[in-house]
């Protein structure tokens, strides 16, 4: 077997056979393939596509490039979710403790932001002490002893798919179904989860811009789960503006802990609720009731000790940003529009997200919103607070922020979209 006669068959829209996935996925992660063959070959499946035995067969060569974990030990069922990446995403973070205060195990290995994405290991980050490492013996321990653990994937999970998503980062093959859904998944099911919730963002945040595009990712990632034995579902939900009322570390992280001790705002309140049904649903508890869970204290309770859990001071004050600066409203009116990809895209310049894997994070920087579409908004009054440590990048955010909203006559009839779409 040959990279070239692989290659070119993609790039002749043929269809490749078992034989050739299995080997090429191999000899990639052993370094046999170059990074410009695999490149190549991106490219062409980006063009040209998989079908779905190729999609199954290509995630099943991730999986077994690398170890699979065990949780059969642990007296509850597990479940995960995963999202597929929006700005202002925070959910992981109340919705981990909130389903395990209802008897589910949640195995949450989580990854870094790059990009306009944030990441949920850089927001656990800003607390002080907190630490996202751990040894699979540790992982099993906190999510035995406390329901929840949120830490980043060992070396040792689909290392395949470690190498192959930064390749495609700087390829420009990001954004290809069947290269997603078997990136997702190979990582999901060697995690070895029971039950797992997606949640697949749509809208000009998210990698799928537009529902049909959602619709087929969600469809193709349900049915590898199946394949796999994992229960799965998934949500199409909505990403055309942030999620919630900030977009930054420390920021976000605030913003859990009022959903956790009984407030936030709605829409965070709504998706967590919504995810948390599906995963104990998922994971044979549907008579958990996750809203008494958040009303009664007890998922507060299971987020401290999961944060203690990992060296982290539940108690500790955020860090704060040296710098902010007042976005105001244009006009009066009705807000219509605030677009999530232009707020990603600000907090990201303010310092919350890194433009090369090993760049630093600042853990006070983003961007606070003080009104969401479907508000009604006075000329003058703050419409965001842009947080920074280093205001010299004031000007770039501002930037990316300039087409951002929109500002309609008072009285305009307009209508939010929901947050669950599908
Ligand atoms: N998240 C992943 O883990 N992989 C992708 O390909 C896209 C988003």
């Amino acid at each position: 077997m040959d990279a070239i006669t692989v290659i070119r068959a993609k790039r002749d829209r043929a269809e490749l056979t078992d034989e050739q996935i299995d080997w090429v996925v191999d000899a990639y992660t052993r370094g046999e393939v170059a990074d410009y063959q695999m490149a190549a070959l991106n490219m062409a499946i980006l063009l040209n596509g998989m079908n779905r035995r190729e999609i199954a067969r290509w995630t099943a060569a991730m999986i077994a490039s690398g170890e699979r974990m065990d949780f059969s030990s642990l007296s509850r069922p597990t479940a995960d979710k995963h999202s597929t990446g929006g700005v202002g995403d925070k959910i992981t973070l109340p919705l981990a403790p909130l389903v395990a205060a209802c008897g589910a195990a949640v195995p949450q290995l989580s990854g870094r932001g790059l990009g306009h994405t944030g990441g949920t290991l850089d927001k656990l980050e800003s607390i002080p002490g907190w630490r996202a490492s751990l040894s699979n013996e540790e992982m099993l321990a906190v999510l035995d002893d406390v329901g929840a653990v949120i830490c980043a994937a060992g070396e040792g999970l689909a290392p395949a798919d470690r190498k192959l998503y930064a390749l495609r980062d700087v390829t420009g093959t990001v954004e290809a179904i069947p290269l997603i859904a078997s990136s997702i998944m190979s990582k999901k099911i060697a995690e070895g989860t029971g039950a797992l919730v997606l949640d697949v963002k749509v809208g000009s945040g998210a990698f799928m811009k537009t529902l049909d595009d959602a619709r087929e990712l969600a469809t193709t990632m349900v049915g590898l789960g199946r394949d796999h034995g994992v229960n799965t579902v998934a949500l199409l939900t909505d990403m055309s503006t942030p999620l919630g009322l900030t977009a930054g570390n420390a920021l976000e992280v605030r913003e859990s802990v009022e959903v956790l001790a009984g407030g936030g705002p709605s829409d965070v309140v709504e998706l967590t609720l919504a995810l948390a049904r599906e995963m104990l649903a998922a994971a044979g508890l549907p008579d958990a009731d996750p809203a008494k869970a958040l009303a009664d204290g007890s998922a507060m309770d299971a987020w401290r000790r999961m944060i203690r859990a990992q060296g982290g001071d539940p108690d500790a004050a955020l860090p704060t940003s040296r710098e902010q600066h007042v976005v105001t409203a244009p006009s009066s009116g009705v807000l219509t529009r605030l677009d999530a990809y232009a707020v990603g895209i600000a907090a990201w310049r303010l310092g919350a997200g890194r433009a090369r894997k090993e760049d630093p994070v600042q853990a006070a920087a983003g961007v606070e919103l003080h009104a969401k579409p479907g508000d009604t908004v006075t000329a003058g009054a703050p419409l965001m607070t842009l947080h920074t440590d280093t205001p010299e990048r004031f000007p770039y955010a501002l930037e990316s922020l300039r087409d951002a909203y929109d500002v309609a006559a008072a009285g305009t009839d307009f209508t939010a979209p929901p947050v669950v779409l599908e």
